[in-house]
């Protein structure tokens, strides 16, 4: 299923190697330190580790199967990656808790793991025919803040090794109706990682677990999945169960209202540089599901810079016409300095477009001068 790859050209300041051997550059290089055992673990300090076994995250890493310690976990509403399937993992070490939060993510402690691979079906329509692993995407809470890499997978997928630098990765798949599929899949480079996850006044962090996301079934079980790490002891100081948010499920029509599923697909898919501490704050556009004025998420709202990222087009949102509206202009175009995301998608993730115009074309009002 891969053709080739080829690392990024980018230029990247003061990376941190982490092997045993010397850098390029020939000087001392770091390696990541953890503590001996069996069990799931991470540096607290210091670089990342080189490969991915070396957090013990899996029973079985090439079929992901996670160790004990290490739990799945899904979201109402993910990121849409390409149409590539993703699967998410939490360790938190023994004797220590996530702490919650109504809004932000939970309060992690350190030692915390969190994990995302990467994965295109080999055909979307049956699972049974198996999956190619893409990259494993890690997050670990040291004792100075939160740090991120990628790792991807050579020929075999018994490893992992660490790509700080970014990846291609020539992939292809059977598409739900039948066609192959192919992408040029980009693996992010290690400060991309921070373009997306530096949510709040540019501090690295996690995006995915916050209340509203995880309130919800558990990947393969029946339990909600905030209700087992209550009573497992791994989430502390919840309160009771009905005052749990939830975020609603962008595709399940019968589970909430047309605008609560556009908000919280852009909530997942924008919010985390769209918010008034955001990278794209300067665009002065709140994607967020809790902003109340349709002025701050794009209704009528005239660009910052107009020019090619507006396709000409006046306002943010035009109440009824997903034609005349930029954002929906940006959702369809796959140019890089027009696409939004800006990062993380080659390709036109046709479902959610598809909500999105639902959503402006039902919106009631005008714009002052697009009647
Ligand atoms: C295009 C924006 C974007 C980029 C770039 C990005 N991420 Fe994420 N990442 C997200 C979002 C949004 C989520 C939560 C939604 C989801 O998992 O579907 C997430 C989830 C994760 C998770 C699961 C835990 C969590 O925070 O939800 C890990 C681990 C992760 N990312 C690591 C990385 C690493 C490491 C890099 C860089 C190599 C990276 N990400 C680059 C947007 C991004
Ligand atoms: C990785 C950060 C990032 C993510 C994620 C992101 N954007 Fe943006 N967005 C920006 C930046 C930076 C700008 C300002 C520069 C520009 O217009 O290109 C911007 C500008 C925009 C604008 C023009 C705003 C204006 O009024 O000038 C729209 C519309 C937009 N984004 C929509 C979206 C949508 C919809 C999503 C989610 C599907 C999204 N963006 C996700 C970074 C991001």
């Amino acid at each position: 299923m891969r053709a080739g790859r080829g690392v990024m050209a980018v230029a990247l300041l003061a990376l941190a190697a982490c092997g045993g051997e010397d850098d390029d550059d020939g000087g001392p290089v770091e390696t990541c330190v953890v503590a001996p055992g069996d069990g799931p673990v991470a540096p607290t300090s210091g670089p990342m580790c080189q490969l991915l076994s070396s957090y013990r995250l899996f029973s079985d890493l090439p079929g992901q199967v996670p160790a004990a310690g290490v739990e799945p976990f899904d979201l109402n509403t993910p990121l849409f990656s390409d149409y590539t399937d993703k699967l998410r993992f939490v360790h938190v070490p023994d004797g220590a808790a996530m702490a919650w939060q109504d809004v932000d993510s939970l309060e992690m402690p350190v030692g915390t793991i969190l994990a995302k691979t990467f994965v295109y079906p080999v055909d979307r329509r049956d699972p049974g025919q198996g999956r190619n692993l893409l990259e494993t995407r890690i997050l670990v809470r040291m004792t100075d803040g939160w740090k991120a890499s990628a790792y991807t997978y050579g020929e075999d997928d018994g490893d992992a090794e660490i790509a700080i630098a970014g990846e291609f990765i020539d992939a292809s798949w059977i598409h739900d109706d039948g066609s192959t599929r192919t992408n040029r899949y980009a693996v992010p480079n290690v400060n991309q990682c921070g373009n997306c996850h530096e949510e709040h006044d540019e501090v690295l962090g996690p995006l995915g677990p916050k209340a509203g996301h995880w309130n919800r079934v558990q990947p393969g079980g029946s339990e909600n999945q905030l209700a087992k790490f209550v009573r497992t002891g791994w989430l502390n100081g919840a309160p009771p169960e009905a005052q749990w948010p939830r975020t609603a499920v962008w595709n399940d029509a019968g589970g909430a209202t047309l605008d609560e599923r556009a908000r919280g697909w852009m909530e997942v898919n924008c919010a985390h540089c769209h918010n008034p501490r955001g990278a794209a704050r300067t665009s002065g556009l709140d994607l967020t599901a809790a902003q109340i004025d349709p002025v701050q998420f794009g209704v009528c709202k005239p660009p910052v810079a107009a020019g090619g990222g507006s396709g000409g087009r006046q306002f943010g949102i035009v109440p009824g016409l997903p034609d005349e509206s930029i954002l929906v202009y940006r959702l369809e175009s796959i140019e890089g300095d027009v696409k939004m995301p800006e990062l993380g998608r080659n390709l036109v993730h046709a479902e959610s477009v598809a909500l999105i115009r639902e959503w402006v074309t039902a919106m009631p009002g005008a714009c002052a001068t697009v009647q």
